[in-house]
């Protein structure tokens, strides 16, 4: 064989091969090779074409993105318009349907194809000889404009139709769409870009396809649903909708899985329900399903009026986006103390419900959005999710709207908002004084690993707060504030609950240090970091006065705790509640500081890897940061000391690798004792 013959049948079996690929991934769903070998295969094909540039056909999987920008796009003349749908908004509409079927038809039920209406572009693909000569927009149905190149580049969509038994001339009638998860990643894109947002994928597919140059088309994450075809030429067709489906999947193209056949109106209404159901989960958006009479003879039967068929119906979902005005923004402050903004709207109906708050997240989410108080927006209630402004309808907004300005005191209680650096939500600083987190604060103050204090569940503490009695934890221990008869009085209280709770309030202000400063409810500060804190500062004094890099030294503690633990003790309302917790009797053991013990193991590093016979990993690590060490995860060439117990993995590895000295259980606790006899003799509380 010629070296030329050679490369023609290695580049015609590529083709197969890839082409083969192609289908299995984006039409089937079910890729049977890593993409590093499909991409192995691609720079191959392209390697042996233009070796032969000459054997380079425009179906070769290489020219998906062959052309240059176009100038504009020319029109193309339907033979078969593309039609639109009647749609049905209620069961009665859909019922109505039905009869006039079964009437026109003079049947006693009919049989329809089901299937979900995807909310993308209506476009029609034109094979002839199997090949993708030229694809469409609808356009007004009648005269579309062209976008072959822009189609080209869908994966999904076949150059070539698989098998032969098509039809000489093959029109495919289909929806281009962008999944959720292709829209959100686009989005994500466009954001670092700091290029526009697409409002909703149906607008980001329209865009993508009016694109006139086919490389920006490339890099949209386009698919195809295909259900339908339009002008036939030399070649028969299945007799049924449902079938006609089966076949053009069999061609290669892609097809909905969701679509059934169904019986008669109530089968129709199943089918509605049952995808409603599953809607969110679809990972394509859907604007409702399509009942199409599945007999083809049936259908011509029925007939077509100007503008859409007889013999089909789409029954919408609720619309999940709806334009409607901005009364104001006010602030809502949440139980950790986040201010979120939230549009106040005129009430509209959307997503099947009234709507009259959407919420509008967070400052830099308006900023982006530049959403202002008087605005006409479009509000999006998607699922159960929280209502949102999607966008706002410039055009329509009223002279003198002023940008949104976040507020920088709290609007319940006036304490100072702040907003840590990298991150995007306010807060407000008010802690365990602000009435709006009060009721968490004070739950979280009583809990079982907190103060521990009995009887005092959440019910109870909502009435408190309700009643205006309790205003911060201080009050619980307050007796003037709250004495015994005003607590028998309450709802489901009595004499005695009164006096086992007064009790157990009382019990609970013998504690300790770390369940003090746990109960706080500093943000981030669980039990461990209370506990690292507690131990290391020994007093309650010391924490409130220690700089960043202090607090830093305790292990565990990293900059955004830091910056918590300053927050809340700079706010003089949290002050005060300490106090006067402390002025009411909590108090708590001091605790023999860490920090002024000697730390024998101070500025080394440890790893610790493997399992270990007599303690655990995090038993170890504790006994060594009490020694001053620092315990980290991964091995460098600063770490002093790598602990391996059994089966250690690359970590032992890394250690020998770069010369850091092992140790094995043994020799850990051998410089654990001789490292503990240098410390001061203090057990660890
Ligand atoms: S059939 C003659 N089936 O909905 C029948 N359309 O509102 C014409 N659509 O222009 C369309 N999914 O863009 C059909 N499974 C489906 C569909 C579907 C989405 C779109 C299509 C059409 C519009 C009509």
């Amino acid at each position: 064989m010629s070296p030329s013959r050679e490369i023609e049948q290695s580049i015609v079996h590529l083709r197969e091969e890839i082409n083969h690929h192609n289908h299995q991934y984006y039409v089937l769903d079910e890729p049977k090779i890593p993409d590093a070998e499909y991409d192995r295969l691609m720079r191959e094909l392209q390697a042996l074409e233009s070796q032969a540039p000459e054997l380079i056909t425009p179906d070769s999987p290489t020219q998906r993105v062959g052309s240059e920008p176009l100038a504009g796009f020319d029109e193309v003349a339907h033979t078969v318009p593309m039609l639109s749908l009647d749609n049905a908004f209620s069961d009665e509409e859909v019922m109505a349907f039905d009869k006039r079927a079964c009437e026109r038809l003079e049947v006693g039920a009919v049989a329809y194809c089901a299937e979900p209406k995807l909310d993308g572009l209506a476009v029609s693909l034109r094979y002839e000889h199997g090949f993708l000569v030229c694809a469409a927009t609808r356009g007004d149905g009648r005269v579309g404009e062209e976008i072959t190149q822009n189609i080209r580049t869908i994966a999904s969509v076949p150059l070539r139709l698989m098998g032969g038994d098509f039809p000489d001339v093959l029109e495919v009638r289909g929806e281009v769409y962008i999944p959720k998860a292709g829209f959100a990643a686009l989005n994500r894109h466009q954001l670092k870009k700091g290029e526009k947002l697409f409002v909703n994928p149906r607008n980001a597919a329209a865009g993508s396809l009016r694109q006139l140059d086919p490389k920006i088309t490339a890099t949209r994450p386009l698919e195809i649903c295909c259900y339908g075809v339009g002008a036939v030429d030399e070649g028969a067709l299945p007799e049924s909708q449902y079938e006609i489906l089966a076949r053009l999947k069999e061609w290669g193209l892609r097809t909905s899985p969701e679509a059934q056949q169904v019986n008669g109106a109530a089968g129709c209404l199943e089918y509605y329900r049952q995808i409603g159901e599953r809607r969110d989960a679809l990972p394509y958006e859907i604007d409702g399903v399509v009942f199409k009479i599945d007999k083809i003879k049936q259908q011509q039967m029925m007939g077509a009026v100007s503008r859409a068929p007889r013999w089909a119906i789409a029954y919408k979902f609720p619309a999940q986006e709806e334009m409607t005005k901005i009364i104001e923004i006010d602030i809502q402050v949440g139980r950790t103390g986040a201010l979120t903004p939230v549009a106040r709207l005129a009430p509209v109906f959307v997503g099947g419900v009234t709507v009259t708050n959407a919420t509008l997240h967070n400052e830099d989410e308006i900023r982006r959005k530049d959403v202002r108080s008087g605005d006409t927006v479009i509000v999006r209630r998607a699922g159960d999710v929280i209502p949102e402004v999607v966008s706002v309808v410039l055009a329509q907004r009223p002279d003198g709207a002023a940008p949104f300005v976040m507020p920088t005191t709290c609007p319940v209680c006036g304490s100072e908002v702040r907003r840590v650096e990298g991150e995007a939500v306010s807060r407000c600083s008010g802690g365990l004084y602000c009435p709006a987190q009060r009721k968490e604060a004070i739950k979280h103050f009583a809990s079982r690993r907190a103060m521990d204090i009995e009887g005092l569940g959440d019910k109870l503490v909502e009435q408190l707060v309700d009643a205006g009695w309790v205003k911060s934890v201080a009050d619980l221990y307050n007796r003037t504030v709250l004495p015994h008869e005003k607590l028998a009085g309450m709802a489901r209280m009595g004499d005695k609950s009164a006096k086992n709770l007064i009790s157990a309030i009382e019990k609970s202000k013998q504690t300790t240090l770390a369940r003090f400063l746990f109960a706080l409810g500093i943000r981030e500060v669980g039990e461990a970091t209370a506990e690292a804190l507690a131990n290391h500062f020994g007093q309650l004094d010391k924490i409130i006065s220690a700089d960043e890099a202090a607090l830093l030294q305790v292990a565990d503690v990293g900059p955004v705790v830091v910056a918590n633990l300053q927050s809340f003790f700079h706010e003089p309302h949290n002050r005060e509640v300490i106090s006067a917790l402390q002025h009411h009797g909590v108090h708590w053991p001091d605790i023999d500081a860490m920090a002024e013990r000697p730390q024998p193991l101070m500025g080394k590093t440890f790893v610790l890897t493997g399992t270990m016979e007599t303690m655990t990993r995090d038993e170890a690590k504790r006994a060594l940061q009490a020694l001053g060490a620092k315990v980290t995860g991964s091995v460098s060439k600063k770490t002093s000391y790598v602990v391996a117990g059994a089966d250690p993995g690359t970590k032992r590895e890394k250690a020998e690798k770069l010369g850091v000295e092992l140790l094995d259980e043994t020799a850990l606790k051998l410089l654990l004792v001789e490292a503990g006899q240098a410390s001061a003799p203090t057990a660890l509380s």
